[in-house]
């Protein structure tokens, strides 16, 4: 206690309250029977005017004042960001379902078809010997695949081909060959003299090439290939089917 407080004691006796060294004297609440209370600072202190008192020890470091002040407004929205970099491929999306059926397609060109036939007959008998016999009557040759004027036929579609031969025979024997690639690959004979008259044929399949040649011939002295209004001598070939059906479009 500072001398002071020590000097006011005796007058805080009269009060239950407290008292702060520098603070005025309280109001005590007034009783009829006490007399008011003088108040302090008309209090004349004749000791303590003579004797000054040592300083005090420094006070103890206050507390740190202040309460944490609240959390401040939400700011304003801020500009959108850059664009980001392109990301990578997604992965293949499932595989849809089948379509609907296609309308059927146009009439294909028949003109593409591959064919091949001549039939052609002798127009006089006795044809000569050892070279193409030249069967100049006509039948059927739409592809001219057959030469009346050299008696050749000329293989433009390669594949299977169908010869065949129907000979009136009379007066003298033949010998009739069918020549393909300047080979006899068929010999036939038939012996007949006199005014006696017969038919000899003949039916073969030859496979072609492009530009292999066919034709007949008979043999000197056995050329008794005849013709007349009455009886024909024919020959004829066709295409059986080609090694490749489908023509191929350049
Ligand atoms: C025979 O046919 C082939 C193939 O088509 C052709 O190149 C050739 O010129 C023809 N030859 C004759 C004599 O017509």
């Amino acid at each position: 206690l500072s001398p002071l407080l020590l000097l006011l004691l005796p007058f805080s006796n009269l009060s239950s309250q407290h008292l702060s060294p520098l603070a005025s004297v309280p109001l005590v609440p007034i009783k009829s029977t006490q007399p008011i209370m003088t108040p302090l600072s008309q209090i004349h202190f004749p000791l303590h005017s003579q004797y000054k008192g040592n300083s005090g020890l420094p006070g103890m470091k206050g507390q740190k004042g202040g309460i944490p002040g609240m959390n401040g407004k939400q700011g304003e929205k801020g500009e959108p960001g850059s664009k980001g970099e392109k990301g990578d491929l997604g992965p293949a999306g499932v595989m849809g379902p089948l379509g609907p059926k296609g309308n059927p397609g146009s009439k294909g060109d028949n003109s593409k078809v591959r064919r091949s036939a001549f039939s052609a007959g002798l127009s006089k008998p006795f044809p000569p010997p050892n070279i193409p016999i030249k069967f100049d009557k006509i039948l059927y040759n739409d592809q001219e695949d057959y030469n009346p004027s050299t008696g050749k036929f000329n293989c433009s579609i390669p594949g299977a081909y169908v010869f065949a031969y129907h000979m009136t025979i009379r007066g003298r024997p033949a010998r009739i060959s069918i020549v393909a690639q300047n080979k006899k690959i068929v010999k036939t004979r038939e012996t007949l003299y006199g005014q006696e008259i017969d038919q000899a044929s003949f039916l073969i399949i030859l496979k072609l090439n492009a530009g292999d040649q066919v034709w007949l011939e008979v043999g000197r002295d056995w050329n008794g290939i005849y013709v007349s209004a009455e009886d024909d001598s024919i020959f004829t070939g066709f295409l059986l089917y080609p090694d490749d059906i489908f023509e191929t479009l350049a």
